[in-house]
């Protein structure tokens, strides 16, 4: 099995060689349309409404890769090689467009304009009300409606390390004020990065809080339950929240508790445990206060099975883990078969409902003011 896959592998590399110098060709069900800058793009397929969509596959020295889709500006693959050489891509996902089309799960998503949750879907900024979509409970979450990961992004600038992705959202759009242009930018790095880094400037005062919603397994998407995998958090304290997963606005100490990820633990040690915030989460779905302020190591996630480590780094102030608690047998790439806690989300972000707690950092942005957060996931074996 092995050494076919070193044959696959090098058999790639070859074709990856030639389609710098060609045009198209096909790679078992990949079609390739063209290599624009060193990276090679390939049909992503066509959407029910006929538009085509296309990944961009972008490869480092080390044998790693990441795959975006303009399709949502979404996270599609991260290829790790693992302590065995044999190579693990360690994000759930779908083999193609349709799959993201129908998929209601946020896998490798882009998500805004407001990432997390917003208590009763409202809001008021400069003395007026906005009305959003109640889509979770009384609440909105993740934007509510018309999500930006069924939106076609523009791909703006392509080159041999990154792909930035464009959308216009309009004034109105999700009912939120402000035209504002969102460029996310994919870079992988010679140093194993993943970088996504997210720039904005609304035309008007809104609210800005953009994630990515990949869900990681680093034994492999499809290889089963995350539980034995072992992740860390860099944060005393969590956001308690209700029953409905908003914030109550208290900020309670880790010391002590099953959300204590100071030290690497297995994620399943105490998701069991009797304890509030995971009754009322139904495992891990909460955000953590990160410690610290400016770009910092913030998460770590380590696979025994792989030996593969994740890193995560970002500028923001909180962090949901997120265990997939609300996976239900759902298809991905190569017919694996996802169910519950079978991957976990390190969702960066601004704390959920900020825009209604005085204490709570964000997520207003000015007119004319620059919303600019990185957000990177660095790997190791
Ligand atoms: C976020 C939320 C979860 C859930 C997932 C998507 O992580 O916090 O409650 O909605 O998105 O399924």
């Amino acid at each position: 099995m092995g050494m076919i896959f070193r044959k696959i592998v090098s058999r790639w590399d070859e074709l990856w060689e030639d389609s710098k110098k060609t045009c198209v060709w096909s790679f078992y069900n990949i079609k390739i349309k063209e290599a624009r800058n060193g990276i090679m793009v390939s049909s992503f397929g066509v959407t029910s409404k006929g538009v085509e969509t296309s990944l961009y596959t972008l490869k480092n020295q080390n044998g790693m890769v990441a795959a975006v889709s303009d399709f949502g500006a979404t996270l599609v693959q991260i290829q790790v090689p693992d302590k065995d050489g044999k190579v693990q891509d360690v994000v759930l996902g779908y083999d193609d467009v349709k799959g993201y089309e129908a998929g209601t799960l946020y896998f490798g998503a882009t998500v805004g304009r407001v990432a997390n949750r917003i208590g009763k879907a409202s809001f008021e900024l400069n003395g007026k009300t906005y009305q959003l979509t109640q889509n979770d409970n009384q609440n909105s979450l993740h934007g509510g409606r018309d999500y930006y990961n069924y939106r076609m992004w523009e791909t703006e600038e392509v080159d041999d390390n990154h792909v930035t992705f464009l959308l216009h959202s309009e004034d109105g759009d999700q009912g939120y004020p402000g035209n504002v242009d969102i460029r996310v930018t994919y870079t992988l790095t010679e140093e194993n990065e993943v970088k996504i880094h997210y720039v904005a400037v609304p035309e008007e005062d809104t609210l800005l809080n953009l994630t990515n919603h990949s869900y990681f397994n680093l034994s492999g998407n499809g290889s089963g339950t995350v539980l034995d995998q072992e992740v860390m958090i860099c944060a005393d304290a969590y956001t308690r929240a209700d029953a409905e997963s908003i914030p109550t606005g208290e900020i309670v100490p880790v010391e002590g508790t099953p959300m204590d990820f100071r030290q690497m633990k297995p994620i399943g040690k105490e998701i069991e445990a009797d304890y509030e915030a995971l009754h009322l989460g139904g495992g891990y779905d909460h955000n953590w206060v990160l410690n610290g302020i400016g770009t910092r190591k913030v998460a770590a996630m380590h696979s025994e099975a792989t030996g593969i480590t994740m890193e995560v780094y970002t500028d923001l102030p909180g962090m949901q883990l997120y265990t997939g608690n609300f996976i239900v047998r759902e298809t991905g790439k190569n017919g694996a078969i996802y169910e519950k806690r079978h991957a976990a989300c390190f969702e960066t972000q601004y704390f959920p409902d900020a825009v209604h707690k005085d204490h709570f950092q964000g997520p207003v942005v000015r007119a004319g003011e620059t919303y600019d957060t990185t957000t990177t996931y660095k790997f190791f074996v």
